[in-house]
């Protein structure tokens, strides 16, 4: 199906069921973005105001109007918040108030009562799987400032690689902006071999079944299609 076709489902990880973001989530990701340890690395590097953190959800919010099957997911584990992760758009280069449709920023933000759990690497995974794997999108990007150890670290446990580091002037710079920011990418193909990488794993560590034989041919018929 094209990715015009889709629109927003609730997603759901080992830990993490991912609901569409709605009205009902502002106070937390208000919570989140008005979080002077969030927000270190982020934006202004400061955290927002209460006025920012609205107009902030509402763009949140909107993300899922953009681009057909985009959007930002609120993730709760057991019931309870734990933070929300994007699959943004990409504005073309030479028309900006339009949308690139085969390519996403994706993003995160982890209340910090959960960090360092694997939470935003679980999320993370999703988004991607969902990406390439439902919606057939040709890359998955990512970006953040080269100081933001946590963000690459996510990243690269996501499968993205550092692209490229590039300098931007703002108006209110962050502190640390001085060192730049940095653009991670994945490929649908890179993501597929990684998968596929996964599953020989597997398939090498279990005796044969007809499921598994019907698995690893699904698995070569797949490569073929790439
Ligand atoms: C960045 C952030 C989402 C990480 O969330 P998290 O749930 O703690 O991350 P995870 O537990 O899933 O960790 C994933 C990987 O990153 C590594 N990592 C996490 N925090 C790290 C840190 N502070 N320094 C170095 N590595 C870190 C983990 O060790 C793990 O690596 P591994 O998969 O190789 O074992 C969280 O710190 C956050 O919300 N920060 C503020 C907002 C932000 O910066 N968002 C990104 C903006 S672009």
């Amino acid at each position: 199906m094209a990715a015009t076709e889709k629109s927003q489902p609730t997603l759901r990880t080992a830990r993490l069921e991912l609901v569409p973001l709605g009205p009902e989530h502002r106070e937390h990701t208000m919570k989140l973005d008005m979080d002077p340890t969030v927000m270190k690395h982020v934006a202004f590097g400061r955290p927002f105001t209460e006025d920012e953190a609205i107009q902030v959800h509402t763009w949140l919010m909107s993300c899922a109007t953009m681009v057909p099957g985009f959007g930002t997911w609120a993730g709760f584990a057991d019931g309870e918040f734990v933070g929300w992760w994007i699959l943004g758009p990409v504005p073309k280069k030479d028309s900006p108030e339009e949308y690139l449709t085969d390519r996403t920023e994706y993003g995160f933000r982890v209340s910090p009562k959960f960090w360092g759990q694997g939470y935003a690497k679980e999320g993370g995974r999703e988004m991607i799987r969902h990406a390439f794997a439902d919606l057939g999108l040709a890359e998955v990007i990512g970006e953040t400032m080269t100081v933001n150890t946590a963000s690459r670290a996510v990243m690269a446990s996501c499968g993205l690689k550092h692209v490229e580091t590039f300098f931007n002037t703002y108006p209110t710079p962050p502190p640390g902006i001085e060192e730049g920011e940095v653009r991670y990418s994945i490929s649908r193909e890179e993501w597929y071999a990684t998968q596929e990488v996964s599953v020989s794993r597997d398939l090498k560590q279990q005796s044969w079944s007809p499921g598994t034989a019907l698995y690893n041919f699904y698995g070569y018929l797949r490569k073929m299609l790439w």
